[in-house]
């Protein structure tokens, strides 16, 4: 249907949960009860402003390495969010899936993300995508090898590449990835999809982004002049 998911691309880094914890004199696992929060406030004014497709970085692939009480309280917190989130997904006209490997995930949540994925299929306003269990460079590898010697164009092999991590909506380039937490890189995220996307870096932990926050984001992003290798004068403003 034209039209759907029409509005940027954004993709958060949703960094700083286990700092904003300490520093609040809370656990870990608090903290990530407290992103939760965020993530669904960000979610709703996303809609809001009018974003067509957002993906949250929740869990990478080197995440697993973190210790194993963290790392069960995230899988049992990721599975609990889906459940709670569904209803309003669809409501709001969020279509929901989640992006990166899934052999490795609880099969419990596994199944979980097959039922929300079907619930909200029909959502058309907003294309939410939580990355989980997600790497950017095992997932150009895999998709490399999905190629088997053929050549392909970049749209051809970004559209690989979504299904490759269990996205099988038209692949979009992303326009702005915002990193809170601080740090300055994109730790193996959407590296393929990030080749023009414009960075903002911020020094709130997530759990105090808010939904301002979000809006003078995007304001930057109207902003700026995207170029795309072309020379200032042959980019209309
Ligand atoms: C981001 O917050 C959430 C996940 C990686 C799961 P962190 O847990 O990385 O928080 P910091 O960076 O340690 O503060
Ligand atoms: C990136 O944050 C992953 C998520 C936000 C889910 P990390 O906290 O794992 O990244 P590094 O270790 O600081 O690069
Ligand atoms: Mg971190």
């Amino acid at each position: 249907m034209s039209g759907t998911f029409d509005g940027p691309h954004v993709a958060i880094i949703m960094d700083g949960n286990g700092r904003w914890a300490t520093g609040h004199g809370l656990s870990r696992s608090a903290g990530h009860e407290a992103g939760l929060r965020t993530a669904r406030n960000i979610v709703e004014a996303a809609v809001r402003e009018g974003v067509g497709t957002l993906t949250l970085y929740a869990f990478s692939s080197d995440n697993w390495k973190r210790p194993g009480a963290e790392v069960t309280a995230l899988m049992r917190l990721f599975r609990r969010a889906l459940v709670g989130e569904a209803k309003r997904c669809l409501e709001n006209g969020v279509r929901l899936t989640i992006l990166g490997r899934r052999d490795r995930l609880p099969s419990s949540l596994r199944h979980t993300v097959e039922q929300v994925e079907a619930i909200t299929s029909t959502g058309s306003r907003m294309h939410l995508r939580v990355a989980v269990d997600y790497s950017a460079r095992d997932a150009v590898l895999r998709a490399a090898e999905a190629m088997r010697g053929d050549t392909m164009s970049r749209d051809g092999f970004s559209d690989l590449l979504a299904r490759t991590d269990h996205d099988r909506l038209p692949a979009r380039d992303v326009d702005l990835v915002i990193r809170t937490g601080g740090e300055q890189r994109l730790s193996d995220f959407l590296l393929w999809e990030c080749a023009y996307a414009e960075l903002l870096f911020v020094k709130t932990m997530w759990p105090e982004f808010t939904a301002a926050d979000l809006a003078i984001a995007l304001e930057d992003l109207r902003s700026r002049n995207r170029r795309f290798g072309l020379a200032p004068e042959q980019v209309a403003s």
